[in-house]
């Protein structure tokens, strides 16, 4: 065994937590190594997550669009067809391209890139068993930063095998396209992956425990606007139905579904079969145990405000513990417990973490949902601007079911919280987070200029809703 190197700080994990949190400890001055198992930088969201979904959701939405759209925009084109190769091949390239340039920014930064998996075996002791099989390593830390980030929450009863029974990294690997598929679960993967698959031409059936789509944290109005445009689109949704089980054959699966209300079951026939029900945070292999790290009820390491775990210079951020899921919070986490480390103090605005979810059109969000806002008994306003009456959207032609709501507190017209179906939701509601996170009211948004003719019109219309009116509808 080579001798312990000593590191100040030690990143287990080399997604978008541990990557930034490495990058950023090795800024400030801090001897830094990220250990990794993949065999590439990036996590789950640019090996198999949030970057190659979005090569996929951009590229099936133009061959849709083509197939669909043009037409009316005065092009005819000929022969249309799908090349699914190429498109995977634009995606890999995507991703490799992304992956690389991490490790690119790791050397720039002195980062020591450790490619292997990490064993926590002592307060100070991160043991790590090199990918290439060569001899165990271990690496001394006064520092640890655990980032080994979620997994895909397995269905019992239905067996993964990533071909038929699949989670989001079997769904953005298909090589052909299936004639049926059923989605367990209509939350944010199933929703993207479900759009993916079906304008590629799949028949897509959503099943869905719950009453409304869009997974937790999605405002009941928007969920269902989402709904009936995506039903227009093609996709079919079964809500308020529990999958029981399903029975795989060689040539066809049948989902045995119960609706939730009257008890009624039925068969649904697949070829392939999306689990999407939730991921859970992973910690296999990492040996907690070793140094007695709890995990709560649910899998999630337990940390205090600071990111701390009992032995408190071993922190962990992103996916493995409290929060949302999502890659621009785990990097947020990052940052802070590296400033914690660094300079003692750190901050991520919890309240000011947009979420988006990449359909066509997007959904974008910000702050609390109506519902949440009700539930605390605050009076509050809504403000909000349909995308049919903003000058942009109707001379794009492209998608005017959504809209922009804000909603105000009453009293002082501060922004509680924003909500956006359309074009470009994702980007637009950059503006919105950075709102919230100034404390402006609708007013402020209200007051100040947008360019002429851009969706982001729509934004401000929807602000001058909440506190007085708008001009254009
Ligand atoms: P991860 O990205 O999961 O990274 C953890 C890394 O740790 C992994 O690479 C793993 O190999 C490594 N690791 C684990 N254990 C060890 C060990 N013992 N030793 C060494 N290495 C180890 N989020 C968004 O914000 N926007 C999106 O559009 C989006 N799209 C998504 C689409 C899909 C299909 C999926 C599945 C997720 C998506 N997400 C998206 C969520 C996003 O991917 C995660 O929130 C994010 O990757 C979490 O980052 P993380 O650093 O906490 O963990
Ligand atoms: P999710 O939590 O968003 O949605 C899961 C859905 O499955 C929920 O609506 C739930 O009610 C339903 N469900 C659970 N058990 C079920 C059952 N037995 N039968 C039927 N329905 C059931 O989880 P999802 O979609 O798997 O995504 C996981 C996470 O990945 C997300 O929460 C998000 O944090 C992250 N992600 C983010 C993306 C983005 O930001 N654009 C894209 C993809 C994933």
């Amino acid at each position: 065994e080579s001798e312990a190197e000593e590191h100040d700080v030690v990143v287990i994990g080399g997604g978008p937590g541990g990557y930034v949190a490495a990058i950023k400890a090795a800024q400030e001055g801090l001897k830094t190594a990220c250990v990794e198992k993949r065999g590439a930088l990036g996590g789950t969201c640019l090996n198999v997550g949030c970057i190659p979904s979005k090569s996929l959701l951009n590229n099936s939405h133009i061959y849709h669009q083509i197939l669909h759209d043009v037409k009316n925009r005065g092009i005819d084109v000929g022969d249309v067809k799908l090349n699914l190769t190429q498109m995977m091949k634009a995606k890999e390239q995507s991703v490799s391209g992304l992956t690389k340039g991490i490790e690119f920014l790791f050397k720039r930064n002195g980062v020591d890139y450790v490619k292997g998996t990490g064993t926590i075996a002592g307060e100070h002791e991160i043991r790590v068993s090199p990918l290439d099989g060569g001899e165990p390593q271990t690496l001394r830390a006064k520092n640890i930063i655990i980032a080994t980030g979620s997994e895909a929450t397995p269905f019992t009863g239905l067996e993964i095998d990533e071909k038929r029974i699949i989670t989001s990294t079997g769904a953005i690997a298909l090589t052909e396209v299936p004639e049926k598929m059923v989605v367990i679960g209509g939350g944010i993967i199933g929703l993207e992956m479900g759009s993916v698959w079906s304008r590629l031409g799949s028949e897509v059936t959503v099943v869905e425990y719950l009453g409304a789509i869009g997974g937790p944290g999605m405002d009941a109005e928007m969920a269902k606007t989402m709904q009936r445009i995506l039903q227009k689109q093609g996709m079919k949704f079964k809500l308020n139905t529990k999958v029981m089980g399903g029975d795989v054959e060689s040539d066809n699966i049948k989902i045995n579904v119960e609706s939730a209300k009257d008890g009624k079951s039925e068969a649904i026939d697949a070829d392939v079969v999306l689990v999407a029900i939730g991921r859970r945070p992973y910690t296999a292999g990492l040996g907690l145990e070793n140094v007695g790290i709890e995990v709560d009820e649910r899998g999630r390491i337990v940390i205090d405000q600071e990111y701390r775990t009992k032995i408190p210079h071993i922190r962990v951020i992103g996916d493995v513990t409290f929060g949302a899921m999502l890659a621009h919070k785990a990097e947020e986490e990052g940052i802070a417990a590296v400033e914690y480390i660094k300079k003692g103090y750190g901050h991520v605005n919890y309240g000011a973490i947009p979420s988006v979810m990449y359909t066509h059109p997007e959904a974008a969000w910000v702050g609390q949902t109506e519902q949440e806002v009700k539930a605390t008994g605050k009076a509050y306003n809504i403000g909000s601007f349909p995308f049919s009456a903003n000058s942009r959207a109707k001379t794009n032609l492209d998608n005017t079911e959504g809209m922009v709501k804000f909603i105000t507190d009453k009293e002082t017209d501060r922004i509680l919280g924003i909500h956006i179906i359309g074009p470009n939701a994702g980007e637009m509601i950059a503006e919105g987070v950075l709102a919230m996170e100034y404390g402006a009211s609708s007013e402020d948004i209200g007051r100040t200029s947008h360019a002429h003719p851009t969706l982001s019109e729509a934004f401000k219309e929807a602000a001058m809703a909440a506190f007085s009116k708008p001009i254009h509808a």
